[in-house]
């Protein structure tokens, strides 16, 4: 696959990747040689490897036992498996909190979290900066050229279990952070609002973090505190990836990320790594399991620009962390597996190679079970493992797609701050009543950050962006202006990046691209609803949320059928330059958002990848310059018969199909299109 470094170095890792974490540290040494045997039994090519092992590694301070590793490291490499090595840094050893407590984080209540978990350190601490710099340089000195070493995979999950440090030392890092921000305190009271309940200040000591307050913290800071936070953890991140590239110049290096996660900004992330990995755990006792991990898949290739990503972990049956834990029915993870490749990932790794048998995870599922290799859990790891070769030829390809869903975290967290209209309002569940619809019609989805060139894309849907930077909003309009089609929905364009209201009329920058004014906005109580009646005659329900609109040049296509606004407008369209711009002023139920989705995918041009598959099948695309690839999943318990309109070979299979294809329930097919056998 190739990465795409920030420096000048290109490394090609040329099949398709398998493997998990593997904690071999957990146990005893006589097992090594048979895990090494069994991985390549199941087609294992890359583990990741020591992810918790710091007090393994180095046992003492200043005193490493790196005999163990090494030996791992050779064994590895004689049974053809290559280590994703990782730094060992989100779990500080015993001895370095003992010596240093300070190092131990601190919530905005005051509490110190203690060691005994993991991840049990705050991001701006020296004494752990000093420590996780030492043990990266040891490690990358040790194994700069060993032959195992593929990868790198610095820390674990930032940003998991604790988002931000209260601490004192965080702090005084926020008031550097904020100096360099503003450069002046007359900047920073301005941006904050802070002339509001007598927040001005005149000296940078004065500034704390968002600290339990009394009430309602400055929206501003508690903005800035997020930035901050974000740009703390990528900042642990740069300073070992900094000291693994002097090293290892050819070595890529990764963090895993955790799907959407609130805490970090992911686009600022993935800018810095040469390859993005995703944790993704969808729980599968939801039928919908399959719509919220294809949305994960669709972001991490968005965050890497389209390029090929790694899934790194994946259950292979079931976690521990739920209240209740699904296992992975039949054919489940197999199918999560094909889908996460048909949405652009070159590999496929889970948690963990062999389920723990003390510690809090012990409980969560392995490659190899607690049964061991009489299972269908291993069954299932082996098979897939031994399959996964024959993709070797799409390796590198890319994902296709007409449409972007509008993703930024900076308005995530201003969204959801505290005292809003509707308190209620969740960016991710906005996001995936736009985005389900669609992946329900076949019809892939890109994520985009709201400043980024739009103009590849016929379609472009913007859920709630409340809070937009002028450049956001300039790019936007300018994607519509130059022939684009946009749908907005409401409370966007509300605020700017300061978390201070964009006055002329809700919403301001996009006021005269949508042709319409919002009057009034009326958050709806829980059981409260309205219905809509569109101009072609059809009726349908809304709740959560209505606007009051305004016509300034926008033609309504739907009016609110209730209540003191009753006949005004719902649902708008607008020729704007060359482009499209619908606004939607309410949420839609899904009969609903179905209505307008057909509106704008046909004014867009916009066509499912295959127009007639049966419900409960996935159909997806890679393709490179020269052969297409269609990935179609059956989530049916059904046996189904897939009309595709063309000829090709299942690679799978080595069978030719033409026409249609037939698939069991959690069958999986991937045609290689117009391909002759
Ligand atoms: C995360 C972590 C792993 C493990 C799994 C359990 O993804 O990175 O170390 O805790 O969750 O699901």
């Amino acid at each position: 696959m190739p990465i795409n470094t920030n420096s000048s170095s290109i490394t090609r890792i040329p099949y398709f990747i398998y493997g998990g974490d593997y904690n071999p540290d957990q146990w005893s040494p006589e097992i090594w040689l048979e895990d090494a045997r069994l991985m390549r039994e199941a087609g294992v090519n890359l583990v990741s490897l020591g992810i918790f092992s710091w007090s393994k590694l180095e046992p003492r301070p200043d005193e490493y036992d790196f005999d163990w590793l090494d030996r791992l490291m050779d064994l590895l490499h004689e049974h053809g498996v290559s280590v994703n090595l990782a730094t060992p840094t989100a779990a500080p050893p015993a001895w370095l909190v003992h010596r240093h407590p300070e190092i131990l984080p601190v919530t905005a209540e005051g509490t110190t979290l203690w060691h005994g978990a993991r991840r049990h350190y705050c991001p701006h601490s020296p004494a752990y900066h000093e420590r996780a710099r030492k043990i990266a340089t040891k490690l990358a000195e040790r194994y700069a050229t060993h032959p195992a070493l593929a990868m790198w995979h610095v820390d674990n999950e930032y940003g998991c279990h604790i988002g931000e440090c209260f601490c004192d030392i965080s702090a005084a890092a926020f008031r550097e952070w904020l100096k360099t921000r503003y450069g002046s305190l007359e900047k920073l009271n301005h941006a904050w609002g802070a002339a509001f309940w007598s927040q001005l200040y005149s000296d940078w000591e004065e500034i704390h973090p968002p600290r339990k307050a009394p009430t309602f913290a400055n929206p501003a800071q508690q903005l800035d505190w997020r930035r901050f936070s974000s740009d703390s953890w990528l900042a642990c991140f740069e300073e070992q990836k900094t000291i693994l590239r002097a090293l290892t110049p050819d070595i890529p290096v990764t963090t895993n990320f955790m799907s959407f996660h609130k805490p970090i900004d992911y686009w600022k992330f993935a800018a810095r790594e040469d390859l993005v990995s995703n944790d993704s755990y969808p729980d599968t006792s939801d039928p919908e399991w399959m719509v919220h991990s294809g949305m994960a898949c669709d972001l991490m290739r968005s965050l890497g620009n389209r390029r090929p990503w790694v899934l790194m972990e994946q259950a292979a049956a079931q976690v521990n962390w739920r209240q209740r834990n699904a296992t992975k029915r039949p054919g489940v993870m197999r199918l999560g597996s094909y889908q996460a490749i048909g949405r652009g990932a070159d590999g496929i790794m889970f948690f963990q190679w062999r389920a723990s048998r003390a510690g809090a995870e012990k409980h969560h599922s392995g490659m190899i079970p607690h049964r061991g290799t009489d299972s269908r859990t291993w069954r299932e790891v082996k098979a897939l493992g031994n399959e996964l070769p024959k993709l070797d030829s799409l390796l590198a390809s890319q994902v296709p797609a007409q449409v972007a869903i509008l993703m930024d975290w900076e308005n995530w967290w201003a969204l959801e701050l505290d005292s809003k209209p509707s308190n209620d309002l969740k960016l991710l569940s906005q996001i995936y009543s736009y985005y389900k619809p669609l992946f329900e019609r076949n019809i892939t989805v890109d994520f985009a950050h709201p400043a980024s060139n739009l103009s590849s894309y016929k379609l472009v849907l913007v859920p709630n962006l409340y809070l937009v930077d002028d450049p956001s909003a300039a790019s936007i309009n300018r994607y519509v202006e130059n022939g684009g089609n946009l749908v907005m929905s409401f409370f966007s364009g509300i605020v700017d990046e300061n978390e201070q209201i964009r006055l002329g009329g809700y919403p301001a920058p996009f006021r005269e691209m949508l042709g319409l004014v919002v009057e009034e906005i009326v958050p709806y109580q829980e059981m409260q609803t309205n219905t809509i009646r569109t101009s072609d005659g059809k009726q349908f329900p809304c709740s959560f949320w209505s606007d009051v609109i305004r016509l300034e040049n926008a033609q309504a296509l739907g009016t609110c059928e209730q209540d003191y606004y009753a006949g005004s407008a719902a649902i708008t369209r607008n020729r704007f330059g060359r482009g499209t711009a619908f606004y939607v002023g309410t949420a839609l139920d899904p009969g609903g958002m179905d209505w307008l989705l057909q509106q704008v995918c046909e004014t867009a041009g916009v066509q499912p990848i295959s127009p007639k598959v049966p419900a409960g099948v996935e159909l997806l695309q890679r393709s490179d310059g020269s052969s297409s690839w269609l990935f179609v999943l059956n989530h049916s318990a059904e046996k189904v018969t897939v009309p595709f309109g063309g000829h090709g070979l299942d690679l799978l299979t080595g069978r030719q199909v033409d026409e249609t294809l037939e698939l069991e329930p959690a069958g999986v097919a991937v045609i290689q299109l117009g391909s002759a056998g």
